[in-house]
């Protein structure tokens, strides 16, 4: 019997400053590759299928659902997770807000929100809390927290209008 041929890729990242790698098969997700290659849990699968945003990553600065990203197609890429935003003893000024504003009740949505929102920001489209709500709609929150949610990034949105001016 033939023996299966090796489909298996080998991809490298940078991952919130470090550099990773690691062979993978070709229908790996960036999600799985976070999660299961570098124990990366702090992004979050909920569907898997691209309509929750649990799992938004920041890829080069953009946000994007890290499950519709096949691995093998961004290696090169410099990813952002969760853990790569503030720490303990700083937090990042949206989470701060999303603490200050009880922004969160299970949390599972919260990586997906924060990077989510961080990736708003930098985008600079969202100006009123109506815009934030629209750019903010594909993630979801079975919570319900979506007040506190919005009104944190309405607060660190006026006071850094852009992702510069953000730590
Ligand atoms: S897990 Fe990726 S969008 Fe839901
Ligand atoms: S805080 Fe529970 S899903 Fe958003």
């Amino acid at each position: 019997m033939d023996a299966a041929p090796n489909t298996a890729h080998h991809v490298a990242y940078t991952i919130n400053g470090v550099i990773r790698m690691a062979t993978i098969e070709p229908w790996v997700t960036l999600l799985d590759l976070l999660r299961e290659e570098f124990d990366l849990t702090g992004t979050k699968k909920g569907c898997d299928h691209g309509q929750c945003g649990a799992c938004t990553v920041l890829i080069n600065g953009i946000r994007i659902n890290s499950c519709l990203v096949l691995a093998v197609s961004r290696s090169g890429s410099v990813v952002t997770t969760i853990e790569g935003i503030g720490t303990p003893d700083q937090l990042h000024p949206l989470q701060a807000a999303f603490v200050k504003h009880d922004a969160l009740q299970c949390g599972y949505c919260t990586p997906g929100q924060i990077c989510s929102a961080i990736g708003l920001i930098s985008e600079g489209i969202a100006k009123t809390r109506d815009e934030i709500r629209e750019g903010m709609s594909g993630n979801l929150c079975r919570c319900g927290a979506y007040i506190g949610i919005v009104d944190a990034i309405e607060e660190v949105l006026a006071a850094a209008p852009d992702a510069n001016s953000l730590p």
